[in-house]
């Protein structure tokens, strides 16, 4: 079911300076910010040979990362995305094996124009999953 890495999530405070920071220190290709609303978030991908990893920075008060960035100040990261190749399919097999897909379960248009679902960390290992249809 699962296919590629498509990237690793990382919240941060600050995205300006975590931009720079992967830009200017680590000298990796970062995107222009791009501001998701119906995420409650501000994204900037990094561009990696093999993988991405995302920015997020929170927008909105009623931003989902606030109590993550109230527990990790500092940032940290936050969640990893696999590709699927039916997101549907995919939401059905695991809510039939017992997972809880976050939010209304139905899959929202992503940071890359494609659908996404979150399932809840606890059923997971303690890491928040996103589900990318490719
Ligand atoms: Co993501």
């Amino acid at each position: 079911m699962l296919g590629r890495l498509n990237h690793v999530a990382i919240a941060v405070p600050d995205l300006a300076s975590a931009t720079a920071l992967y830009r200017d220190t680590l000298g990796a290709k970062v995107s222009a910010p791009q501001a998701l609303p119906d995420h409650g978030v501000t994204v900037v991908f990094i561009e990696l040979d093999n993988t991405k990893v995302e920015l997020l920075e929170p927008l909105g008060a009623a931003s989902p990362i606030a109590g993550f960035l109230a527990k990790n100040p500092d940032g940290g990261m936050h969640h990893v995305c696999y590709e699927v190749g039916d997101i549907v399919e995919a939401r059905d097999r695991l809510k039939a094996s017992g997972a809880r897909v976050l939010g209304d379960g139905e899959p929202k248009i992503g940071a890359h124009g494609k659908p996404v679902l979150f399932l809840h960390p606890k059923d997971f290992s303690g890491t928040l999953v996103e589900l990318e249809q490719v």
